[in-house]
């Protein structure tokens, strides 16, 4: 077997941010199910192992031609700016945007479909979960790895943070991605891997539409906090 085939999917998606494009689109889960080897996630997700190796490879040589920054070696002070200014935005604006489409596409259609109120449902809990998520992230634990780091960099003492240490809210957040992870994949399965019936309308395929994009989305701010951010903010405490 390849040397690329033994390596888990979290690997593959750290090594190359290419890699969880090719997963996304694949349906392989690299953030909460990361721990996989790539061949036990093809296995699992009935893909052929030279597939994917093969679009691997194709969107790795395809992003060198874009500039990526690499989050495993940028300051964390830009990493946490970043996500901040892309996914946490993105997350706000999506859900002030889906409430009213959700709204009107359940009106017309939940009396047919019903895993479309079902899908509301679990979309307002996630919602209102992740509000709370990442006022806590904005609010405590980036602004604490903020300091800690730019007391590093001075050779500064770094005041003990008020929760003991930074595993503790980092054990928390990623407790609550597991959660918004379990939310997610209640929402894929209810529609059927957002496949809008045939003859839907335009807002029926537009709210679909969204919910992938929420969930890729969703999925790329998850591995930059569990598999980049909060790893290095744990081994930055340890060092001082
Ligand atoms: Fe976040
Ligand atoms: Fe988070």
């Amino acid at each position: 077997m390849s040397a690329i085939a033994e390596k888990t999917v979290r690997d593959l998606a750290l090594e190359t941010s290419s890699a969880t494009r090719v997963f996304e689109k694949l349906g392989i889960d690299y953030c909460c199910g990361g721990n996989k080897s790539l061949e036990e996630a093809c296995r699992t997700a009935y893909l052929s192992l030279d597939q994917v190796q093969l679009a691997l490879d194709t969107a790795e040589q395809e992003s060198k031609t874009r500039v990526d920054r690499d989050w495993q070696r940028e300051p964390l002070a830009d990493l946490i700016a970043h996500i901040q200014a892309t996914h946490h935005k993105y997350v706000r604006e999506e859900i002030v945007r889906l409430g009213p489409l959700f709204e009107k596409v359940c009106g017309v259609h939940g009396k047919n479909h019903a895993e479309l109120l079902h899908i509301q449902v679990v979309f307002r809990g996630l919602a209102q979960e992740l509000t709370t998520h990442m006022m806590k992230e904005e609010m405590v634990l980036f602004p604490y790895i903020a300091r800690m780091e730019e007391a590093v960099i001075q050779g500064e003492p770094v005041l003990p943070p008020p929760f003991g240490t930074v595993a503790n809210p980092v054990a928390m957040m990623e407790h609550e991605h597991d959660s918004a992870g379990n939310a997610l994949r209640a929402m894929h399965s209810a529609s059927n891997g957002y496949t809008a019936p045939d003859g839907a309308c335009t807002s029926y395929r537009a709210l679909y539409q969204a919910l992938a994009e929420f969930e890729a989305d969703l999925h790329q701010h998850i591995h930059l906090e569990n598999n980049i951010l909060f790893p290095r903010a744990v081994a930055m405490e340890g060092t001082r």
